[in-house]
């Protein structure tokens, strides 16, 4: 890493994760979806991506789902209507867990950027996400596991 960007990474760190930490907390941003786990997939209701804001129904972009299993939670990201992505917030780097915001998914370890399709915009890591196969039906949304 080029001696600016290790500078421009640290401080970003410093000062932006705290700060976007308790923004993203106090907005109510990052939300724990609820979901069951059922025959090697979860289940997630479509009703988890809506939430009231100024007395309005409005869709969240994404939800986090815990899973005891892997350590690390999935973010369901909702691209459109019945298009969903689950990735795992692993960093294929060294496994640091990663932060949402942004439109992508960084890390706070060492810098490195996905997209919330899970594909590397940044290094140091240099393998994509693991994401998994999402259905849906008009009332859920399920996030096969294997
Ligand atoms: S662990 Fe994520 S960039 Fe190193």
């Amino acid at each position: 890493m080029e001696r600016r960007k290790f500078i421009k990474t640290c401080c970003y760190s410093a000062i932006g994760i705290p700060l976007g930490a308790s923004l993203l907390q106090s907005c109510g941003a990052i939300y724990y979806a609820a979901s069951t786990r059922e025959a090697g997939r979860l289940v997630v209701a479509r009703s988890e991506f809506m939430k009231v804001k100024k007395n309005k129904q409005v869709s969240r972009d994404f939800v986090l789902l815990k899973t005891d299993s892997m350590g690390f939670p999935i973010c369901l990201y909702k691209t459109n209507e019945d298009t969903y992505i689950a990735s795992l917030l692993k960093c294929t780097h060294n496994g640091c867990e990663l932060n949402v915001g942004g439109g992508i998914y960084s890390c706070p370890c060492h810098g490195s950027e996905f997209s919330t399709t899970g594909k590397v915009l940044e290094g140091p890591a240099d393998r994509d996400l693991k994401t998994f196969k999402t259905e849906t039906d008009h009332e859920n949304i399920y996030i096969y596991l294997s």
